[in-house]
């Protein structure tokens, strides 16, 4: 059932020589004394459990503003500043060096109603060199580009495109942009994190984000665990030295640090490594985000005990999909309750395969738990393909150099900055088929909407890129239970066709459509699109 991510070796029938440079990507895990490295941390000389999980504070507003969209009305502002900062992930290892949103990583969480609007004055205030490896050679960070740039997108979010944190949208030290957060869309947990053009890998990779959940009477309506017992539970790997600081891996050419992938030896869950939670004998919801750059994570206690997912993305499934095991891809998110009242006592270690994540130390003794896990949650009607105005090919590319490693990944074949070629009218529905003649899963996230998976289908990737002849090899696939619901990233598996089925709903504008792989959406794995006015 794992798709194994196998980034080198590829298959060559693919293997579209484009670039001309060399990239090797350099093993940093299996090479730890590379010349060019410092040495790697041993996360196994680590003690475990030593740290609680910290919670990311709620963000609280400095004030009212009058609205954008109605100066009568005036909504919560909030000021939210990009700097260093500096924080322990271990008991045993000095502060790591960050850059993160407010004084924590991740950054504060904000907390809204659908249908509540707000306001966010994203400023940055970090310092005018980079601490990561830029790759000049990348579109949008070349040389005459400043080092530091940021701008911040709100995932999942309905938002105006001038809001939206486009990728060319970035400001630099010193200045900050105002962006109006209308929240008009069902609750869910949102994430906001940098965006900036050619450099964002750096940016999310030095600290650059934080969640945001929408809350609604639907939500309300079902007493869920809440409170103390609903909390987040962030995600990202880091690739840790010796002293505790961020190494982002580099290839072995120094014109061109780029590398396709970064992973990290060390798992960070809300920013620290191998945490516990003290819990309750009792029902808690935890909203789960994968916020690494490239990490997929296959999760599971040690023990197999079974959880709920209960939501995804973007909001509630329809029924809780009992489960013993998740697989979360970069970007996306998973709504989740765990019932501690069979485990009294108990440790339990959450894993990512073999390796340990964290610790649950469930307590004895008698708890009152009135929340509930409803067996029916939120209403889910399909979109019928029936309503579909038009289906979209469009084909996920790497381009490999001679030696086989990755040089360059592209959407439909398209660079940046060419133009916009997907359009979509504001107020329909369309299908897209996303053809993977890859071998890596890669999750496709749509900027401004939500959709939902259709199926994903086996087919001949030769004869489609010599030919366009979509030739399957098994029946369509329809997407597992827990993520039967409105989606806005989607894994796109090695060798399928992923359909996806997606009303355009918001605001006309321009936007973005990109692989969640940071790496890959860096080197060109995002496209500008356009949700256009109806003539
Ligand atoms: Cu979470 Cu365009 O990204
Ligand atoms: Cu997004
Ligand atoms: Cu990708």
């Amino acid at each position: 059932m794992i798709t194994r991510r196998k980034f080198l070796e590829r298959s060559s029938l693919l293997a579209t020589t484009l670039a001309t440079r060399p990239k090797a990507f350099l093993h940093v895990m299996a090479h730890p004394v590379a010349t060019t490295m410092p040495v790697a941390l041993d996360v196994n000389t680590l003690a475990q459990f030593v740290d609680p999980l910290p919670i990311p504070e709620i963000a609280s507003p400095q004030g009212q503003r009058p609205s954008p969209a109605d100066p009568k009305m005036s909504v919560p502002f909030y000021r939210i500043q990009a700097q260093a900062n500096s924080s322990k992930v271990h008991r045993d290892l000095p502060p790591t060096r960050f850059w993160s949103f407010g004084s924590s990583m991740p950054g504060p969480t904000l907390e809204t109603r659908g249908g509540e609007p707000l306001l966010v004055e994203w400023a940055n205030g970090l310092p005018n060199e980079h601490f990561l490896p830029i790759d000049h050679t990348i579109h949008g960070a070349e040389e005459d580009k400043p080092a530091v740039r940021t701008v911040v997108h709100l995932h999942g979010a309905k938002t105006r495109p001038e809001s939206d944190g486009y990728p060319e949208d970035w400001i630099v030290p010193g200045k900050s942009s105002l962006y109006y957060y209308p929240n008009q869309q069902d609750a869910a947990m949102l994430w906001y994190h940098d965006h900036a053009i050619g450099i964002n890998r750096l940016n999310i990779y030095a600290g650059l984000f934080g969640a945001f959940f929408i809350r609604d009477g639907v939500e309300e309506g079902l007493n869920l665990p809440k409170g103390k017992y609903e909390l987040p539970l962030i995600l990202c790997d880091r690739l840790l030295t010796r002293e505790g600081q961020l190494v982002y891996p580099i290839s072995t050419d120094p014109q061109s640090p780029w590398v396709p992938e970064a992973m990290g030896n060390a798992i960070l869950v809300n920013g620290k490594l191998f945490p516990y939670l003290e819990v309750e004998p009792r029902r808690y919801r935890f909203r789960l985000l994968n916020a690494s750059n490239a990490r997929f994570y296959y999760l599971s206690f040690a023990n197999d005990a079974p959880f709920h997912q209960i939501g995804t993305d973007q909001g509630l499934l329809s029924a809780p999909v009992r489960v013993t095991y998740l697989e979360i891809a970069p970007g996306e998110r998973a709504d989740l309750v765990v019932d501690f009242s069979e485990h009294q006592g108990a440790h339990l270690i959450l894993k990512n395969q073999a390796f340990i994540v964290m610790q649950f130390r469930v307590s004895t003794g008698k708890v009152v738990d009135t929340s509930a896990l409803p067996s029916a949650l939120r209403p889910l009607p399909k979109v019928p393909e029936s309503q579909a105005v038009e289906t979209r090919l469009l084909t996920l590319d790497e381009f490999v150099t001679k030696t086989g490693n990755p040089a360059m990944l592209l959407l439909n074949a398209s660079h940046w900055k060419l133009p916009v070629t997907e359009k979509p009218v504001l107020g329909s529905t369309e299908i897209w088929a996303l053809i993977n003649p890859t071998d890596d899963s890669h999750p496709i996230h749509l900027h401004l909407v939500r959709f939902q998976i259709l199926d994903r289908q086996p087919y001949e990737p030769w004869l489609y890129q010599t030919k366009r002849q979509l030739h399957f090899l098994g029946p369509p696939q329809p997407p597992g239970p827990n993520e039967a619901g409105w989606k806005d990233t989607v894994q796109a598996h090695p060798r399928m066709v992923t359909r996806i089925i997606v009303p355009f709903e918001g605001f006309t504008g321009r936007y973005v459509w990109h692989c969640h792989i940071l790496e890959h959406e860096d080197n060109e794995m995002m496209r500008p699109y356009e949700v256009i006015a109806a003539a």
